[in-house]
């Protein structure tokens, strides 16, 4: 936690979801609504094809809805792709951008990461900005020079500060079940806020830093507790409600 700083708790349910699954997402706004998340933030990010059915059955904010990627571009020929403006008008608030999955499944580089975040920006959305180390770079002992190198190349480096939001993903802790220790995500996050610092100066201070990588109910209240964590991001145990509410209701005594 980060002092000031109003924590949030974002699903990415990648590429899960039908119809069938919006009866989670309705149970998510209700017990936010019933204040199952204290003071916190919520998030849910499904695929694209649900934005639009998620944002009406949460259009009273209870919840806020994002994407999960978007084009650098705001128009053209660009078949199959999606456009910030598109996920804004379907009623998202936010969007992923540089997940793990996506730098390794499509190549994507830190230069077209921040490209996306700044359409995101343009778009009137906030950028959730992932980066993480893989297990191999962390066993060299370069998780801090590749995270570093992911933060100065990826986030735009002009941009109103609520509007762009970290989340730290070790990419061998995705799926897996493994996280790092307490020490390990703590020394990353003091290190990420200390570079967000240099690049946005005071307003790095009040950036939201997440944690995401196999968060569960069972570890959520040590993980959420550390410094300079202001909220997790969370894969699997975002596709049902009960399991998401429980990682949220972390903050509900805070
Ligand atoms: P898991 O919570 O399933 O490990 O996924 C984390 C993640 O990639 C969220 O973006």
């Amino acid at each position: 936690m980060t002092p000031g700083v109003r924590p949030l708790v974002a699903g990415n349910w990648k590429m899960n979801g039908l119809k069938a699954s919006l009866g989670e997402i309705a149970a998510m706004g209700e017990a936010a609504r019933a204040g199952g998340a204290g003071a916190a933030e919520l998030a849910v990010c499904p695929p694209a094809t649900l934005i639009s059915q998620a944002a009406a059955l949460l259009a009273d904010g209870a919840l806020a809805v994002g994407g999960q990627d978007c084009h650098p571009k705001g128009s053209g020929p660009h078949t199959g792709e999606i456009a910030a403006a598109m996920l804004k008008d379907a009623g998202a608030s936010y969007v992923i951008v540089g997940h793990s999955e996506r730098r390794a499944d499509h190549g994507e580089s830190d230069a077209l990461v921040r490209a996306k975040a700044e359409a995101a920006l343009a778009a009137g959305l906030t950028a959730i900005v992932c980066v993480g180390e893989t297990r191999a770079e962390r066993e060299a002992g370069r998780a801090l020079a590749v995270v570093s190198g992911q933060i100065r190349g990826s986030l735009p480096p002009v941009a109103e500060p609520s509007r762009i939001v970290v989340a730290y993903e070790p990419v061998w802790a995705i799926g897996t079940g493994l996280t790092p220790t307490a020490a390990d995500i703590a020394e990353m996050h003091a290190a990420i806020r200390a570079w967000l610092g240099e690049i946005y100066g005071p307003g790095g201070a009040t950036i939201r830093i997440l944690y995401g990588g196999s968060v569960k109910p069972a570890n959520a209240a040590e993980l959420l507790s550390l410094a300079n964590v202001d909220g997790a991001l969370v894969g699997g145990a975002s596709l049902k409600a009960a399991d998401f509410l429980a990682i949220a209701g972390v903050y509900r005594n805070t």
